[in-house]
């Protein structure tokens, strides 16, 4: 069985900023609860409404291939992780296809909320293993600001707009043999759906007067019992993974874990029995921003990464949905020799 690596990593970002002083604006919260409750500064936010999350994941796509330097011509596979497709269908890794010109690959969407990113991953690397692709571009990109409640002071100092994005190869073809994605533990729960969803839109409540009234097309969530479960599954996946691959708190050098709230970061690593500065962590600079966290930290770590590292990935979102994967870094510093 091949080995699916990470050879190249893109992101974007939105320049604008939107900071706690400015939430303090909009809803009744101050800067010290933010920064103390989850541990936001602020976070970007994609203003223009002519751009959507397929513009922000085809400009981290495109960043990716100009590092790998490889053309659209060469990708197999696309596959998006998203909560906030430009559109019900057509599939945003289609309209990233097209504006790649990345002429013969297939592509998806993949609806995991949070966890879209890892499932796209372990999605993609199963196109690797199995010999179907030798070129899959996984990418996870949210703009959240567009399904937040800015009168909603319990969310919307949560969530930002991003993306980033990998591409996967065979671990053999770049001379990484033995190294890439090793094991992946995914679960889902749709028993307490209603804490975390947008619940207007779909077939269930399809667009009206009555649900634009109702706020229905706008995120939900019941934070304190998700809280609790983010915290109890995101370490109960990473001991499953870091067991049985019989890995100690030293054998993991990093930890990439979904950027929801500090506290839950913290409180994972601590479970771990991992120091806080192996736990990658940047959600005081973006905030939430759903299937884009995990790639957007290993676009952010990418310089300090050494081929053979180990990192434990783990995500927690809605559905609820939730996994670890264990990733050993095929390349040293930001880019793999072509
Ligand atoms: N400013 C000031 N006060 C606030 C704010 C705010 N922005 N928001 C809530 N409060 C108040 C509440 O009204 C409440 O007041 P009360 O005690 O008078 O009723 C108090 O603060 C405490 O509220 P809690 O909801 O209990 O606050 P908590 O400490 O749980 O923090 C938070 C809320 C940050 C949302 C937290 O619950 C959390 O991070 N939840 C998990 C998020 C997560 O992991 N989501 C999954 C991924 S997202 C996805 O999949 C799309």
């Amino acid at each position: 069985m091949r080995t699916a690596a990470v050879t190249a990593v893109g992101h974007f970002l939105p320049e604008e900023r939107l900071t706690n002083a400015d939430l303090e604006e909009m809803v009744d919260t101050s800067d010290e609860w933010i920064r103390k409750r989850t541990g936001i500064r602020e976070r970007r936010i994609l203003r223009d409404p002519e751009k959507a999350t397929s513009y922000m994941a085809t400009r981290a796509a495109e960043e990716l291939l100009d590092k790998r330097g490889i053309g659209a011509g060469e990708l197999d596979a696309i596959i998006v992780g998203t909560v906030t497709p430009d559109m019900f269908y057509p599939a945003t890794a289609c309209l990233v296809q097209t504006e790649l010109g990345a002429a013969r690959a297939f592509g998806y969407d993949l609806s995991a909320a949070c966890s879209g990113f890892l499932y796209a991953l372990g999605a993609g690397a199963g196109h690797v293993a199995g010999g179907q692709c030798e070129k899959v571009l996984v990418i996870g990109a949210d703009k959240m600001s567009s399904i937040v409640d800015y009168t909603d002071r319990s969310t919307c100092i949560l969530f930002g707009d991003g993306a980033g994005a990998v591409l996967l190869e065979p671990a053999g073809a770049v001379g990484a043999e033995g190294r890439g994605l090793h094991d992946l533990h995914q679960r889902v729960d749709g028993s307490e759906w209603e804490n975390l969803c947008q619940p207007g839109g779909g077939s269930r409540r399809p667009p009206t007067h009555q649900s634009v009234d109702r706020r229905d097309h706008f995120l939900k969530q019941n934070g304190r019992p998700v809280f609790k479960q983010a915290t109890r599954r995101m370490a109960e996946a990473s001991l499953e993974v870091m067991q049985r691959n019989d890995l100690t708190p030293e054998d993991v050098d990093y930890l990439v874990p979904h950027q929801a709230n500090r506290r839950i970061i913290e409180a994972t690593a601590q479970q771990m029995n991992l120091p806080p500065e192996k736990a990658m962590m940047n959600i005081g600079d973006y905030g939430n921003t759903t299937a884009a966290t995990i790639p957007l930290c290993l676009h952010d770590w990418e310089p300090e990464l050494r081929a053979g590292d180990r990192l434990i990935l783990t995500t927690f979102g809605g559905g609820y949905t939730w996994g670890a994967g264990l990733l050993e870094w095929a390349y040293d510093d930001a880019s793999i020799d072509n």
